[in-house]
């Protein structure tokens, strides 16, 4: 999708749709935002009539259509409701956005401008980065798989933001290309993380990274088996060995390590993702029904890619490392077994107690590698780890965990700040020894009680004394509820976040 930012006369703006946003309008004494005026008197005063009806009030999510004889150049006027503007933010902003790309779509329109709003609340920057990001989030299809539908429209290809004065469009430019990267961004997440296991095996997530890498400037390495067999990582080892797809570690890096030594200079912040490409729940089977949304089980990995990709093209003052643990959990001959006693990087055992409880083993191998090869500033994880958290938190945020309350504190903001909340979940002592094993150092899972806190405990063995955060995203990966810019599937979460993340890093 193409974005443009320019002034103009919005009753000469040809194409499909001019969106107009509206703040809610009290029931008995609304009136006209002046600014609509030119507007209204080109529509011969129709805006001020259906205004007049109360069919629309401007609340969050009001659409309605309104359709211009010769007045304007746009083929339709769609009004578009913000809220109340005391309660404006950024992601008000973003849902407006995606909710007028979306309405544009279902019309089959190609070509949508959009009247900019102006607020004391935003600076221009701010109000057209967001708009921009709900725009392309919204414009974001699972595509390849199917046949083009008859009566489906091609999609939005353009985007105009419109604003009145020259320097707002000047300064909003540059929000406006922030914004696009970062949806691009996250809809690479959403793109690799809707994939089938079958499309998208631990080699295939490694070529993708890599090609996103060679795209946007990253380093890159990919471990394979025999690299991960030299490293004695035997935890990715063990879970990938049921797979005819034999696992990889991807390491993406962008900007330089602080010199050694040296206390100053740029931090090193790692990202870790868990990137299981398909979780059958290995010979811990698990239930057919609904095993097929486990090819979602390598979200994090996902995130990771897509906050890269960002991170380069924003060209962040910081030394950032993204690493994909990948596998695939399968049962057969080959398969670890509930029993067995993995010997991890880090050198501590793990007695399996179940094999589907297997992104952790994973990570351990992922986080100790982080944690050693770059003995980084802070460690930030994500994972669809556990379906405790779904039961704890549901969808409407991440579960936060970790070993650091500044860190954890400084994450937490992130995702308040990027609309993409987590909440902190404790992890005290209690959590460690529930998963102390009798035959080896660790067992990977512990009882029902806890089962969030449980595994972040076992992943706090893998980081040493590095600061370290752990989001489990197991109720916010994917989602088949819609929202103004979420088509059902994959979310993309924690690309905003940890762009929100790293983008204060300084200022913290
Ligand atoms: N990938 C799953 C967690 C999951 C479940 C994510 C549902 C999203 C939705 C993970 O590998 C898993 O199977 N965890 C087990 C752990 C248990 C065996 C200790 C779980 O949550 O049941
Ligand atoms: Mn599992
Ligand atoms: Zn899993």
């Amino acid at each position: 999708m193409k974005v443009r930012v320019t002034t103009g006369d919005p009753t000469r703006v040809a194409g499909d749709v001019l969106a107009l946003p509206l703040f809610e309008l009290d029931r008995d004494k609304w009136r006209l935002p002046s600014r609509l005026g030119r507007i209204d008197a080109a529509l011969g005063g129709r805006l001020a009539a259906v205004l007049g009806t109360g069919d629309f009030r401007g609340r969050a999510g009001d659409t309605l259509t309104v359709y211009p004889d010769d007045g304007l150049a746009a083929r339709r006027v769609v009004l578009v409701g913000l809220g109340r503007e005391a309660q404006l933010d950024a992601d008000a902003l973003r849902r407006a956005a995606g909710a007028a790309v979306r309405a544009t779509a279902t019309r089959r329109g190609e070509e949508l401008a959009f009247l900019a709003p102006t607020t004391r609340r935003l600076r221009p920057p701010a109000v057209a980065r967001a708009l921009t990001e709900g725009a392309v989030l919204a414009g974001y299809r699972f595509e390849g798989w199917q046949e083009a539908k008859p009566d489906a429209g091609p999609g939005v290809r353009q985007v105009t933001f419109l604003y009145e004065r020259a320097p707002d469009a000047r300064s909003a430019r540059r929000g406006a290309d922030e914004g696009t990267i970062l949806a691009e961004s996250q809809n690479l997440a959403r793109e690799l993380s809707n994939q089938p296991g079958n499309a998208l095996p631990p080699a295939e997530l490694a070529k993708r990274a890599q090609r996103t890498a060679k795209e946007v400037g990253l380093r890159c390495r990919v471990l394979g088996p025999a690299e991960l067999k030299r490293r004695n990582m035997g935890g990715i080892l063990a879970v990938g060995g049921g797979s005819a797809n034999a696992p990889r570690l991807v390491v993406l890096e962008h900007g330089k390590r602080r010199a050694a030594g040296a206390s100053r200079g740029r931090p090193t912040i790692c990202l870790v993702g868990k990137g299981v490409t398909f979780d059958s729940g290995g010979i811990s089977i698990k239930p057919a029904a609904g095993m097929g949304d486990m090819k979602h089980d390598m979200s994090g990995a996902a995130a990771v890619v897509g906050a890269m990709r960002a991170v380069a093209l924003l060209k962040l003052p910081l030394h950032v490392v993204g690493i994909l643990g990948a596998a695939e959990n399968m049962p057969s001959g080959t398969a670890y077994r509930p029993g067995d006693l993995v010997r991890t990087m880090a050198g501590k055992s793990v007695e399996i107690v179940n094999t589907d409880a297997e992104g952790r083993v994973v990570l351990a191998d992922a986080l100790h590698f982080a944690n050693t090869e770059f003995e980084p500033d802070a460690i930030v994880d994500l994972a669809t780890l556990t379906g405790a958290c779904v039961i704890a938190l549901g969808s409407w945020c991440s579960g936060l965990f970790g070993n650091d309350d500044a860190l954890v504190e400084r994450v937490r903001r992130a995702g308040e700040a990027s609309a993409e909340r987590a909440w902190p979940m404790p992890l005290w002592d209690g959590h460690k020894q529930a998963i102390r094993s009798r035959a080896g150092d660790l067992k990977n899972a512990g009882g029902r009680e806890a089962g969030a806190g449980t595994a972040a405990a076992f992943l706090s063995h893998f980081v040493g004394d590095t600061p370290w955060a752990h989001l489990d995203i197991a109720g916010t990966g994917w989602t088949e509820k819609t929202g103004p810019y979420q088509p059902a599937g994959a979310t993309g979460v924690g690309v905003r976040l940890l762009l929100e993340l790293l983008q204060s890093w300084k200022k913290a």
